[in-house]
């Protein structure tokens, strides 16, 4: 196990040592990975401006799912929204001070804006708005990465010298882990017609720039990792208590009435287990030919109470640079460490076959076989060469195996050259 332990602990480590180190929420396998707002302000009225909200998920593997996004910020004077268009404010605030006709769309000094609902009327709509706060990821569906409202600003600056940035600007996923920069004025917005014949530009732009932290989001984990093969009976499941341990709030499987069970909110909604997670990871090497070998991937829902859509998984094994065949999910490479490596790869479901991972049951799972072609330099059955280095589900971490308990090939060690599985 020796070297095995030496590929898992040693070498990362002496990767990070290359990577820059001030960071903390440096992300090897996504270094670019942000959530950028733009505000651009399209015109200026007669106490403000109208300006375009724009929220692009720059990160590859991470996305917003329901509930949905929230943005908070600060204002920086005494600014009002009149309107928001494509989004609304959590709060109204206290608007009491407001005569006209019209009452302000909120008054609070430190207002959260949040999307609207599929299906909003058509007069609150503006393009990219209205997914319940749903952003997918990068790489799975540009299209559907951005979103975007209006706001109309009252009792602003009205030109580009007498504006004030917003301050302190909060993103929530809708839970905690990302981390917002100041708002930096930038270049104005180009704007390309639809006709692609003319370009009109905002009157003036800011960025503002949020990145993500596990640590930061301090969750416990929310998946673990089993493990099987071909060549050993040995199954070696998911760590106990790799995502806690219950204590009688899980839901047994097996209840008279599963049904009320599952409804019932004096419970956490997962199916009681050693593991306790929501999410497991299985992999199975489940063939062995001349020039290729063959896994199953299975990653099945616990959660009577959530079903995963759009969810992805991102898989750290060096044979990924030799994938010739995944059979019923989608892939795309990420490429870590600086682009010198092409062993790590992201793999999410197909359009309306198993995008949705649907909750704990019997339809709660999704699987598909990968296969690879073997480097005869490098490849191998021992020291658990052929499992994988490590899992994200949703771009959280998996809970793995300790390597001295991974199923071993029959005899190794000792008879490295006479095991049939190497040939
Ligand atoms: C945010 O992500 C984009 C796209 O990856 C990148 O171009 C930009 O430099 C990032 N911004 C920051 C401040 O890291
Ligand atoms: C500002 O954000 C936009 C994405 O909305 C991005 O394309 C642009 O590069 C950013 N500008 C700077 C200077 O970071
Ligand atoms: C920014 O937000 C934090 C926490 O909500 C608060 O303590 C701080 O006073 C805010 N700063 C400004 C300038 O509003
Ligand atoms: C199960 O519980 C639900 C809700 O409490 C109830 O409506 C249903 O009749 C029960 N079914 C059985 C078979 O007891
Ligand atoms: C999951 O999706 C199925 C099918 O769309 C639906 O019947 C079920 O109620 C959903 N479950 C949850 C927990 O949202
Ligand atoms: C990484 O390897 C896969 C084959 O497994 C290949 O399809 C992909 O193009 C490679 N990506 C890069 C950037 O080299
Ligand atoms: C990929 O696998 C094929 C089939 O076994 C093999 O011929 C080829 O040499 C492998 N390529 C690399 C770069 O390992
Ligand atoms: C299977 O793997 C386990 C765990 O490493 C090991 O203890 C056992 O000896 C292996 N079985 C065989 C038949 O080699």
């Amino acid at each position: 196990m020796d070297s095995l332990l030496l590929f898992r602990f040693v070498l990362p480590c002496t990767l990070l040592l290359l990577l820059p180190s001030s960071s903390e929420a440096y992300d090897p396998l996504d270094p670019n990975g942000n959530i950028t707002i733009r505000w651009d302000i399209l015109s200026w009225t007669g106490d403000g401006y109208v300006a375009a909200v724009t929220l692009n998920n720059f990160q590859q593997y991470r996305h917003i799912q329901e509930p949905g996004w929230s943005l908070g910020w600060t204002w920086a004077k005494n600014e009002i929204i009149w309107q928001m268009i494509g989004g609304q404010t959590t709060e109204q605030g206290d608007c009491s001070k407001f005569k006209g006709q019209v009452s302000p769309h909120c008054c609070k000094k430190d207002p959260v804006a949040v999307d609207l609902i599929p299906g909003a009327p058509y007069s609150e709509q503006v393009a990219n708005c209205c997914k319940g706060g749903v952003l997918t990821s990068l790489k799975q569906d540009p299209a559907n990465a951005v979103a975007s409202f209006r706001v109309v600003v009252g009792r602003a600056g009205t030109t580009t010298k007498s504006v004030r940035l917003p301050k302190n600007f909060t993103f929530k996923s809708p839970g905690p882990g990302y981390t917002c920069g100041p708002a930096r004025i930038v270049k104005p917005t180009r704007f390309l017609r639809y006709d692609k014949r003319r370009v009109t530009q905002a009157m003036m732009s800011w960025n503002v720039t949020c990145t993500y932290s596990q640590f930061l989001a301090a969750k416990a984990p929310t998946c673990c990792v089993s493990l099987s093969t071909f060549y050993n009976d040995t199954i070696v499941s998911c760590p106990t208590c790799a995502c806690g341990c219950q204590s009688g709030n899980c839901v047994d499987p097996n209840s008279p009435n599963l049904t009320s069970v599952i409804s019932n909110p004096g419970n956490n909604g997962i199916t009681c287990t050693s593991h306790s997670c929501p999410i497991r990871v299985h992999w199975h090497v489940k063939q062995n030919y001349k020039q290729y070998w063959r896994v199953k991937v299975t990653i099945t829902n616990f959660n009577y109470r959530m079903n995963y859509s759009d969810w992805n998984l991102v898989i750290e094994h060096p044979n990924f640079d030799n994938l010739t065949q995944l059979y019923s999910f989608n892939y795309g490479s990420l490429i870590p460490y600086g682009g010198s490596m092409n062993d790590t790869a992201m793999l999410w479901g197909i359009k309306f076959f198993n995008d949705l991972l649907m909750q704990a049951g019997p339809l709660g799972y999704v699987q598909s076989d990968l296969l690879f072609g073997k480097d005869k330099s490098t490849f191998t059955f021992h020291e658990g060469w052929a499992f994988p280095r490590r899992i994200y589900f949703n771009g959280d971490n998996c809970v793995m195996p300790p390597p001295d308990v991974y199923p071993r090939l029959p005899n190794a060690g000792s008879q490295q050259k006479a095991s049939p599985y190497l040939l």
